[in-house]
Protein backbone atom coordinates (compact mmCIF):
# COMPACT_ATOMS: atom_id res chain seq x y z
CA UNK A 1 0.00 0.00 0.00
CA UNK A 2 1.28 3.67 -1.21
CA UNK A 3 -0.06 5.97 1.81
CA UNK A 4 0.61 9.59 0.84
CA UNK A 5 2.34 11.85 3.67
CA UNK A 6 -1.33 13.15 4.47
CA UNK A 7 -2.96 9.97 4.87
CA UNK A 8 0.32 9.01 6.77
CA UNK A 9 -0.23 12.14 9.09
CA UNK A 10 -4.02 11.67 9.41
CA UNK A 11 -3.42 7.92 10.41
CA UNK A 12 -1.84 8.61 13.63
CA UNK A 13 -4.55 10.32 15.15
CA UNK A 14 -7.41 7.83 15.37
CA UNK A 15 -6.33 3.85 15.21
CA UNK A 16 -3.52 3.69 12.81
CA UNK A 17 -3.68 1.32 10.11
CA UNK A 18 -0.81 -1.70 10.84
CA UNK A 19 2.61 -0.75 9.67
CA UNK A 20 4.31 -4.18 10.62
CA UNK A 21 2.46 -7.54 12.41
CA UNK A 22 4.71 -10.11 13.50
CA UNK A 23 2.72 -13.54 14.42
CA UNK A 24 4.83 -16.49 15.93
CA UNK A 25 7.79 -15.23 13.92
CA UNK A 26 10.31 -17.92 14.76
CA UNK A 27 13.86 -17.76 12.43
CA UNK A 28 16.04 -20.55 12.80
CA UNK A 29 19.83 -20.65 11.15
CA UNK A 30 21.30 -23.67 10.33
CA UNK A 31 25.32 -23.60 11.40
CA UNK A 32 26.34 -26.68 9.61
CA UNK A 33 30.06 -27.71 10.86
CA UNK A 34 33.26 -28.29 8.43
CA UNK A 35 36.33 -29.78 10.14
CA UNK A 36 38.37 -30.20 6.82
CA UNK A 37 41.05 -28.62 8.46
CA UNK A 38 43.14 -32.20 9.43
CA UNK A 39 43.08 -35.44 7.71
CA UNK A 40 40.66 -36.33 10.75
CA UNK A 41 38.34 -33.50 9.83
CA UNK A 42 38.20 -34.88 6.13
CA UNK A 43 37.69 -38.45 7.00
CA UNK A 44 34.85 -37.17 9.40
CA UNK A 45 33.65 -35.38 6.86
CA UNK A 46 31.96 -38.38 5.18
CA UNK A 47 29.97 -38.79 8.11
CA UNK A 48 26.20 -37.24 8.53
CA UNK A 49 27.11 -33.32 9.32
CA UNK A 50 26.68 -32.04 12.89
CA UNK A 51 24.25 -29.09 12.27
CA UNK A 52 23.87 -26.42 14.98
CA UNK A 53 19.69 -25.02 14.79
CA UNK A 54 20.63 -21.67 15.99
CA UNK A 55 17.19 -19.77 17.01
CA UNK A 56 17.71 -16.40 16.03
CA UNK A 57 13.91 -14.98 17.06
CA UNK A 58 11.44 -17.48 19.19
CA UNK A 59 7.73 -16.92 18.32
CA UNK A 60 7.95 -13.42 18.48
CA UNK A 61 4.25 -11.51 17.72
CA UNK A 62 4.02 -7.70 18.20
CA UNK A 63 1.61 -4.75 15.64
CA UNK A 64 3.20 -1.93 14.59
CA UNK A 65 1.03 1.25 13.43
CA UNK A 66 1.60 3.16 11.00
CA UNK A 67 3.63 6.34 12.16
CA UNK A 68 4.99 4.95 15.56
CA UNK A 69 8.35 5.16 16.21
CA UNK A 70 9.52 2.02 17.94
CA UNK A 71 13.02 1.13 19.44
CA UNK A 72 14.52 -2.50 19.62
CA UNK A 73 16.98 -2.88 23.02
CA UNK A 74 18.70 -6.16 24.02
CA UNK A 75 22.54 -7.39 24.46
CA UNK A 76 24.65 -8.61 21.34
CA UNK A 77 22.95 -11.60 19.80
CA UNK A 78 19.10 -11.12 21.04
CA UNK A 79 18.17 -11.44 17.19
CA UNK A 80 17.97 -7.20 16.60
CA UNK A 81 19.33 -7.54 13.35
CA UNK A 82 17.60 -10.78 12.31
CA UNK A 83 14.35 -9.11 12.94
CA UNK A 84 15.02 -5.88 10.94
CA UNK A 85 16.65 -8.69 8.51
CA UNK A 86 13.35 -10.01 8.00
CA UNK A 87 11.40 -6.60 8.06
CA UNK A 88 14.10 -5.45 4.91
CA UNK A 89 13.32 -9.21 3.34
CA UNK A 90 16.79 -10.10 3.75
CA UNK A 91 15.80 -13.48 5.66
CA UNK A 92 12.71 -15.26 5.58
CA UNK A 93 11.39 -16.55 8.55
CA UNK A 94 11.29 -20.23 9.74
CA UNK A 95 8.03 -19.74 10.68
CA UNK A 96 5.36 -17.56 11.63
CA UNK A 97 4.05 -14.47 9.55
CA UNK A 98 4.99 -11.29 8.93
CA UNK A 99 2.89 -8.38 7.34
CA UNK A 100 4.48 -5.43 6.19
CA UNK A 101 2.63 -2.59 4.71
CA UNK A 102 4.54 0.70 2.90
CA UNK A 103 7.75 0.69 1.09
CA UNK A 104 10.63 -0.28 3.56
CA UNK A 105 13.93 1.38 3.63
CA UNK A 106 15.99 -0.02 5.22
CA UNK A 107 19.89 1.22 6.97
CA UNK A 108 20.93 -1.90 8.34
CA UNK A 109 25.05 -3.14 9.05
CA UNK A 110 27.63 -0.54 7.46
CA UNK A 111 28.37 -1.09 3.81
CA UNK A 112 25.39 -3.40 3.37
CA UNK A 113 23.98 -2.87 0.06
CA UNK A 114 27.04 -0.97 -0.99
CA UNK A 115 29.13 -2.64 -3.83
CA UNK A 116 32.84 -1.50 -2.79
CA UNK A 117 34.33 -1.24 -6.29
CA UNK A 118 31.53 1.25 -7.62
CA UNK A 119 31.55 5.02 -6.92
CA UNK A 120 29.42 6.62 -4.10
CA UNK A 121 27.41 8.40 -7.18
CA UNK A 122 27.02 4.69 -8.83
CA UNK A 123 25.97 3.17 -5.63
CA UNK A 124 23.47 5.88 -5.01
CA UNK A 125 21.82 4.71 -8.08
CA UNK A 126 22.55 1.19 -7.46
CA UNK A 127 20.56 1.12 -3.95
CA UNK A 128 18.10 3.93 -5.29
CA UNK A 129 16.64 1.38 -8.23
CA UNK A 130 16.66 -1.11 -5.35
CA UNK A 131 14.58 0.54 -3.08
CA UNK A 132 12.01 1.48 -5.23
CA UNK A 133 13.02 4.36 -7.27
CA UNK A 134 13.14 5.32 -11.42
CA UNK A 135 16.39 6.56 -12.04
CA UNK A 136 15.15 9.57 -13.37
CA UNK A 137 13.47 10.12 -9.25
CA UNK A 138 16.88 9.05 -8.46
CA UNK A 139 18.44 11.61 -10.79
CA UNK A 140 16.23 14.05 -9.43
CA UNK A 141 17.47 13.43 -5.80
CA UNK A 142 21.56 13.48 -6.21
CA UNK A 143 22.03 16.40 -5.14
CA UNK A 144 20.02 16.15 -1.90
CA UNK A 145 21.54 12.78 -1.17
CA UNK A 146 25.22 14.32 -1.61
CA UNK A 147 24.82 17.47 0.24
CA UNK A 148 22.98 15.52 3.04
CA UNK A 149 26.03 12.57 3.45
CA UNK A 150 28.29 15.79 2.94
CA UNK A 151 30.28 13.52 -0.04
CA UNK A 152 30.84 15.99 -2.04
CA UNK A 153 34.47 16.01 -2.71
CA UNK A 154 34.63 11.93 -2.29
CA UNK A 155 31.57 11.15 -4.60
CA UNK A 156 33.36 9.98 -7.40
CA UNK A 157 35.67 7.68 -5.50
CA UNK A 158 35.15 4.23 -5.17
CA UNK A 159 33.22 3.20 -1.77
CA UNK A 160 35.96 0.57 -0.70
CA UNK A 161 38.12 4.05 -0.01
CA UNK A 162 35.50 5.40 2.18
CA UNK A 163 35.67 5.36 6.19
CA UNK A 164 32.86 3.78 7.97
CA UNK A 165 31.53 7.16 9.44
CA UNK A 166 31.44 8.37 5.49
CA UNK A 167 29.77 5.09 4.67
CA UNK A 168 27.19 5.53 7.70
CA UNK A 169 26.24 9.24 6.36
CA UNK A 170 26.11 7.80 2.59
CA UNK A 171 23.73 5.09 3.48
CA UNK A 172 21.56 7.21 6.31
CA UNK A 173 21.65 9.88 3.16
CA UNK A 174 20.09 7.14 0.55
CA UNK A 175 17.45 5.40 3.30
CA UNK A 176 15.75 8.71 3.99
CA UNK A 177 15.02 10.37 0.30
CA UNK A 178 13.62 7.19 -1.00
CA UNK A 179 10.20 8.13 -0.13
CA UNK A 180 9.82 5.48 2.08
CA UNK A 181 7.24 4.33 4.75
CA UNK A 182 9.46 2.63 6.83
CA UNK A 183 12.89 3.25 8.12
CA UNK A 184 15.09 0.39 9.69
CA UNK A 185 17.90 1.85 11.62
CA UNK A 186 20.16 -0.54 13.06
CA UNK A 187 22.80 1.00 15.40
CA UNK A 188 24.83 2.54 12.50
CA UNK A 189 24.02 6.39 13.84
CA UNK A 190 26.68 5.58 16.48
CA UNK A 191 29.86 5.91 14.20
CA UNK A 192 29.27 8.96 12.98
CA UNK A 193 30.45 12.07 14.96
CA UNK A 194 27.87 14.06 17.16
CA UNK A 195 27.09 16.75 14.86
CA UNK A 196 26.16 14.75 12.16
CA UNK A 197 24.22 12.25 14.41
CA UNK A 198 22.20 15.41 15.69
CA UNK A 199 21.20 15.78 11.82
CA UNK A 200 19.93 12.46 11.80
CA UNK A 201 18.11 12.70 14.81
CA UNK A 202 16.37 16.28 13.40
CA UNK A 203 15.98 13.99 10.10
CA UNK A 204 14.27 11.22 12.38
CA UNK A 205 12.09 13.88 14.09
CA UNK A 206 10.66 15.14 10.70
CA UNK A 207 9.92 11.25 9.60
CA UNK A 208 8.30 11.06 13.01
CA UNK A 209 6.19 14.56 12.14
CA UNK A 210 5.35 13.09 8.86
CA UNK A 211 3.84 10.12 10.08
CA UNK A 212 5.79 7.51 8.66
CA UNK A 213 6.85 4.15 10.32
CA UNK A 214 10.35 3.76 12.25
CA UNK A 215 12.56 0.83 14.05
CA UNK A 216 15.32 2.20 15.85
CA UNK A 217 17.79 -0.23 17.31
CA UNK A 218 20.26 1.14 19.63
CA UNK A 219 22.50 0.49 22.73
CA UNK A 220 22.62 4.08 23.26
CA UNK A 221 19.55 3.76 25.87
CA UNK A 222 19.29 8.00 26.04
CA UNK A 223 19.00 8.29 22.35
CA UNK A 224 16.57 5.42 22.59
CA UNK A 225 14.31 7.23 24.92
CA UNK A 226 14.98 10.14 22.90
CA UNK A 227 13.40 9.00 19.27
CA UNK A 228 10.89 6.14 20.46
CA UNK A 229 7.72 6.16 22.74
CA UNK A 230 7.57 3.02 22.73
CA UNK A 231 10.27 -0.27 22.86
CA UNK A 232 10.79 -3.77 22.37
CA UNK A 233 13.00 -5.68 24.49
CA UNK A 234 14.56 -9.34 23.18
CA UNK A 235 16.16 -11.64 25.05
CA UNK A 236 18.17 -14.09 23.39
CA UNK A 237 15.67 -13.97 20.62
CA UNK A 238 12.28 -13.80 23.10
CA UNK A 239 10.53 -10.96 23.41
CA UNK A 240 10.77 -9.77 27.29
CA UNK A 241 9.35 -6.46 26.93
CA UNK A 242 6.74 -5.00 24.48
CA UNK A 243 5.79 -1.30 26.32
CA UNK A 244 6.28 2.02 27.11
CA UNK A 245 9.70 3.23 26.42
CA UNK A 246 11.11 4.18 29.43
CA UNK A 247 9.48 1.57 31.68
CA UNK A 248 11.04 -1.04 29.20
CA UNK A 249 14.70 0.35 29.49
CA UNK A 250 14.36 0.97 33.05
CA UNK A 251 13.50 -3.14 33.51
CA UNK A 252 16.29 -3.92 30.63
CA UNK A 253 19.04 -2.30 32.80
CA UNK A 254 17.94 -3.46 35.91
CA UNK A 255 18.54 -6.70 34.44
CA UNK A 256 21.34 -6.44 33.20
CA UNK A 257 22.81 -5.05 36.37
CA UNK A 258 21.30 -8.10 38.28
CA UNK A 259 23.70 -10.51 35.86
CA UNK A 260 26.81 -8.53 36.58
N1 LIG B 1 23.32 -15.02 8.82
C1 LIG B 1 23.43 -15.70 9.96
N2 LIG B 1 23.81 -17.00 9.96
C2 LIG B 1 23.89 -17.68 11.12
N3 LIG B 1 23.63 -17.18 12.33
C3 LIG B 1 23.26 -15.89 12.39
C4 LIG B 1 23.14 -15.08 11.22
N4 LIG B 1 22.74 -13.85 11.60
C5 LIG B 1 22.63 -13.88 12.94
N5 LIG B 1 22.94 -15.10 13.43
C6 LIG B 1 22.88 -15.51 14.84
O1 LIG B 1 21.60 -15.20 15.33
C7 LIG B 1 21.67 -14.66 16.65
C8 LIG B 1 21.06 -13.28 16.66
O2 LIG B 1 21.93 -12.39 15.96
P1 LIG B 1 21.56 -10.89 15.64
O3 LIG B 1 20.18 -10.84 15.11
O4 LIG B 1 22.65 -10.35 14.81
O5 LIG B 1 21.59 -10.24 17.11
P2 LIG B 1 21.77 -8.71 17.53
O6 LIG B 1 21.56 -7.84 16.35
O7 LIG B 1 20.75 -8.53 18.61
O8 LIG B 1 23.16 -8.59 18.10
C9 LIG B 1 23.15 -14.67 17.03
O9 LIG B 1 23.40 -15.84 17.78
C10 LIG B 1 23.86 -14.72 15.70
O10 LIG B 1 25.08 -15.37 15.81
MG1 LIG C 1 22.79 -6.46 15.48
Amino acid sequence: MEATSETRAEATHSIAPVAIRAENLTKEFKLAHHAYASLKGLLLSFLPKRVEHLVALRQVSFTIRQGETVGVIGQNGSGKSTLLGIIARVYRPTSGVIEINGRVAPLLELGAGFHPDLTGLENIYFNGVILGLTRKQVAERIDAIVQFAELENYIDAPIRTYSSGMLMRLGFAIAVHVDADILLVDEVLAVGDARFQQKCYDKIQQFQREGRTILFVSHDMKAIQHVAQRVLWLDKGVLRADGDARTVVQQYLESVQATL
